[in-house]
């Protein structure tokens, strides 16, 4: 079992001419292997701070992230074995990846860095992963923009995956793609959640597909968590009026889906 636990972190942005910006304020959480949780909460929330801080692209001003009780790697080795066990599939499928390398390129390269299999199976395995993802195997040697949104943001759940993570942050995984291709992508990371017994931070705005892919939700508003609890619980009895209110703002936090993968 793997467990990351942010204590009492606290995020402020230099913001110049304007003072500091307090994106993050004493948030805390764990996300265990084994289960989902929705981090929702509208644009400006601090959403994506949260996963920055996760993957390190940002530091917390104060507060401590940790990885089974101790603090993360922030250089050398330990840094690099971490970023193996938190991986990141992010927003924007036409940003992700490098419109000049293949989809071979983009899935082999952690293959090799992190030395998941060896060299002479690396092949083999790219190929196991892009079957994981759904992909046909002739995608090998596209390049990205020969592929559709939902096939990019395959490819980069594929790569994500390679380095055979315990946690994945997902920053509004499917919010760029067609409306028609969104849940083909929420199942197939939901698949791959039980297969892997992965931890997956699913963060979105919306509520719908937080309660149906997430055992718990955790609502951020100006930068504060305030309130987490059993999906269902947050949303048929939401404790905080700014829940009700997200509540009001959705289409429809009950609507149902089928778990059967679509194309995407
Ligand atoms: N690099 C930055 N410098 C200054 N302010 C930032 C920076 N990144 C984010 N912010 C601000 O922090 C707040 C939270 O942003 P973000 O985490 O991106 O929210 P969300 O992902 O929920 O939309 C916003 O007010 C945003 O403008
Ligand atoms: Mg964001």
């Amino acid at each position: 079992m793997t467990t990351l636990e942010f204590a009492h972190v606290t995020k402020r942005y230099r913001v110049r001419g304007s003072g500091d910006m307090l994106a993050l304020d004493d948030v805390n959480f764990t996300l265990t292997s084994g289960e989902t949780i929705a981090l929702v909460g509208q644009s400006g929330s601090g959403k994506s701070t949260i996963a920055k801080i996760i993957t390190q692209l940002e530091k917390a001003t104060s507060g401590t992230v940790l990885l089974d009780g101790t603090p993360i790697p922030t250089r050398g080795r330990g840094l690099r074995r971490y970023r193996q066990t938190v991986r990141m599939v992010f927003q924007d499928p036409f940003a992700s990846l490098n419109p000049y390398h293949t989809i071979r390129h983009h899935i082999e390269r952690p293959l090799r860095l992190d030395r998941v299999v060896p060299a002479d199976q690396v092949e083999a395995e790219t190929r196991r992963l892009l079957d994981r993802v759904r992909l046909e195997a002739g995608v090998i040697d596209r390049r990205p923009h020969e592929l559709s949104g939902g096939q990019r943001q395959r490819v980069a759940i594929a790569r994500a995956l390679a380095s055979r993570p315990r946690l994945l942050v997902a920053d509004e995984p499917v919010s760029m793609l067609d409306v028609s291709i969104r849940l083909g992508v929420l199942n197939l990371l939901a698949e791959l959640q039980r297969e892997s017994d992965l931890g997956v931070l699913y963060i979105t705005h919306d509520l719908a597909t937080a309660r149906h892919f997430s055992d718990r939700i955790m609502v951020l508003h100006h930068g504060v968590v305030v309130e987490q609890g059993p999906a269902d619980d947050v949303i048929l009895r939401p404790q905080h009026e700014y829940t009700r209110a997200l509540r009001h703002a959705s289409p429809d936090p009950d609507r149902h889906f089928s778990t059967t993968t679509t194309e995407g």
